[in-house]
Formats: structure tokens, sequence, C-alpha cells
């Protein structure tokens, strides 16, 4: 097995080096946020009453991060769409429907885009590149475009801040500079405590992952980091290329405690709950969680805890997020799992490419 304390083996396992782009996490946010506050972006699109942004995977999250924070904090609504269908009700000029894709090609993203364009909404497409830029380009509307050479879902500090830049500028979110340079100073901090040189005594990334190892990891949060949750998740499949699941607070308590012995041969070996954490938690959900805990405990499932660093909610959701991030990567190594390549993805968008 992997020891992730080695650190002469790290560059064999990662030879497309995931680790440098978890790594730059800070600097992509901070270049993220200078490239939003500078980039080119009409007047006229503070009119609009809504975003809507069409993304798929890595290209998608950051638009859920978004959501949950202007949900707390924001003055219009955003909804995310996964797929190749618009809602039926969006439509218009008062809705601004922005395309977030790394590669700007992904077939989904591109095909809710082309109906957005149908029903008259405003456009706009956050990309490296692509079909996406060579549309945006053709067509006049505006393209923030940025270059980071990694897999979409390690560009997070860009696909993330990006948004909440553009909604900080079109008036949607009071979101303070100091709130990302908070993040940034916390995500630093965080990281020298995370790299494979810290060994696993004191090293929680390593810690958590060897605990995860060989289980089905659950990760729950709630209100604006149940996206964070569903982050860890997707770390956890693309990264370490295993199962893992993720839910959120309070809804869960209305259905999946209801079935948490079972089946006998998962329950309690084969899985492991990670709580994801704030002190901005609403005080019922505070209570929530001690009692989920308990539940839990009653069916002998291991249960950790992590708390979002910082005073901002910006702040937070980064940290839990490169938390997460790190802990993925290890396991990817525990797995004996390059973590950057994804065969499954490729595979299915070279079928259906040819179909
Ligand atoms: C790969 C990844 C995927 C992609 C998704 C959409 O790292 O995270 O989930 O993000 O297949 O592709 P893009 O981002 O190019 O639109």
């Amino acid at each position: 097995m992997f020891d992730l304390d080695d650190t002469a083996r790290y560059a064999a396992f990662d030879p497309e080096a995931m680790l440098k782009t978890i790594r730059e996490l800070p600097a992509q946010v901070e270049a993220a946020w200078q490239l939003a506050m500078e980039a080119p972006l009409p007047d006229d699109l503070r009119e609009v009453e809504r975003l809507v942004v069409v993304g798929m995977g890595g290209s998608a999250i950051g638009a859920d991060l978004l959501a949950g924070l202007m949900a707390r904090k924001g003055t219009v609504p955003v909804e995310v769409v996964r797929g190749y269908d618009l809602p039926a009700h969006v439509g218009g000029p008062r809705t601004l429907v922005i395309a977030s894709s790394y590669s700007g090609n992904t077939e989904e993203t591109l095909t809710a885009f082309e109906e957005a364009r149908a029903r008259g909404t405003r456009l706009m497409a956050i990309t490296t590149g692509g079909k996406l830029a060579a549309q945006a380009k053709a067509e006049g509307f505006p393209l923030w475009t940025f270059s980071y050479k990694s897999t979409p879902r390690a560009a997070l500090g860009y696909s993330f801040t990006l948004l909440v830049g553009l909604a900080k500028r079109l008036g949607f979110l009071p979101i303070k500079p100091d709130s990302v340079a908070e993040a940034v100073a916390r995500l630093e901090a965080m990281q020298r405590q995370l790299l494979p040189d810290v060994p696993t005594a004191r090293n929680d990334a390593k810690g958590w992952a060897t605990w995860l190892h060989g289980t089905v990891p659950a990760i729950f949060g709630s209100g604006f980091l149940a996206a964070a949750a569903r982050r860890w998740k997707g770390q956890f499949n693309e990264n370490a290329k295993q199962w893992a699941m993720w839910d959120e607070l309070p809804e869960l308590n209305h259905n999946l405690v209801v079935g948490l012995g079972l089946p006998e041969t998962v329950v309690p070996h084969h899985l492991r709950v990670v709580f994801l954490r704030s002190n901005l938690d609403h005080p019922r959900v505070q209570v929530r969680w001690q009692i989920t805990a308990e539940l839990l405990a009653r069916h002998g499932i291991e249960v950790r805890e992590a708390y979002g660093l910082g005073e901002s909610a910006f702040a937070q959701l980064l940290t839990v997020i490169h938390f997460g991030d790190f802990v993925s990567y290890y396991l990817a190594a525990l797995n004996g799992e390059d973590p950057s390549p994804v065969a499954n993805i490729t595979y299915l968008k070279g079928r259906l490419a040819e179909l």
C-alpha cells in the first residue's frame, strides 16, 4: 500500500500534477477575482432579475457554491441547470443565462445554452475556449475567458470566483474584497498543514484519507455548505475513483435517518460519515447535527466533522473545499489511482460523439 509519508512516491503516482493545481487554489482565487473585477461587462446586464448557470460536473459546482452564497446574502435568485433541457420558465431578456464550461465543448451545456439563445435571454460565457468562446466572439455576447491548464474540476478557483465576482459586479452579492483576502490567507495557512511533507501524525488530510480508505463516505452539509458536500462527493469520485454520497441537513433528518442500519454488509464497517459544519449554520441545524450524530452512533457509524475556517461564508466554503480536495488526493494514493484522468468521462464523451 502507498505510504503517504514517503514523499518520494508522489511524483510517480501523480504524473499530471494534480497536487500542484490543488495547491494553486488560493492563487486561482486571487487571479480570478482580479480578472472578474476588470473584465468587460455591459452596464445594462445589471437590469436582469435572475441568473441561470448552465454547466456540468466540475464546471457546475462553482455555480452551486454561488447559489449557496446568494441564498444567504444575494438579491436575485440563481438557478443551476445541469442537463440538455432549460426549464420551461427560463426565457426573456430579464434573465441572464451564463454558460460555464472549462472546455467550452460540453454537449449538455451547449445545448441548454442554445435553447436560452432561442428564448431571448441575455447570454454570457465563462470558459477557457472551445466552441463556447468561438460562439461568444462571433455573436458578441460577454465572454470571460481564463487560461489555466488543469482538469476542469481543479480549476474551481476560477469557475467559482469568476461567478462570485460577476454577481458582485452586477450588484447582486455584497461580498467584500476583505472576504477574498481572508479566504486566500486562510487557504494558504491551511495547506501548509496538509502537504505531503507533513507526516500523517500531524496531517489531518492524510489522517482522514486513511480513515476513509476502503469505505463509502457519505458527506453531509447544510445551507451554503451543502454544495461543498457535493464537491467532496465529486472529488472522491473523480480524484479517488470511488463511490461517495452526499446529502444535506435538515432534509436528511426527514428520510435518510430512517434507514441507517441497512444493508448490514455495508453498515457500519464500510460506511463513514463526514459532517461539513459552520458556525453560520442555523441554530436549529446546530442542534440537528448533534442529534444526527447520536443516531449514527447508535448504528456504530463513525462520524468526523470539518468546520469552515474564517469569518466570511466565502472563506468557510473555500477552506472546507480545500480540505476535501486534499483528502480526495490522499485517498487516490491509497486507492492506487492516478488522481487526474477520468477515463469513463472521456469514454462517454467519445461514444456520444460517435452516436
Ligand atoms: C473533469 C470534470 C468534469 C467536467 C465535465 C464538464 O475534471 O470535473 O466533471 O467538468 O465533464 O466538462 P467542462 O467543464 O469542460 O464543461
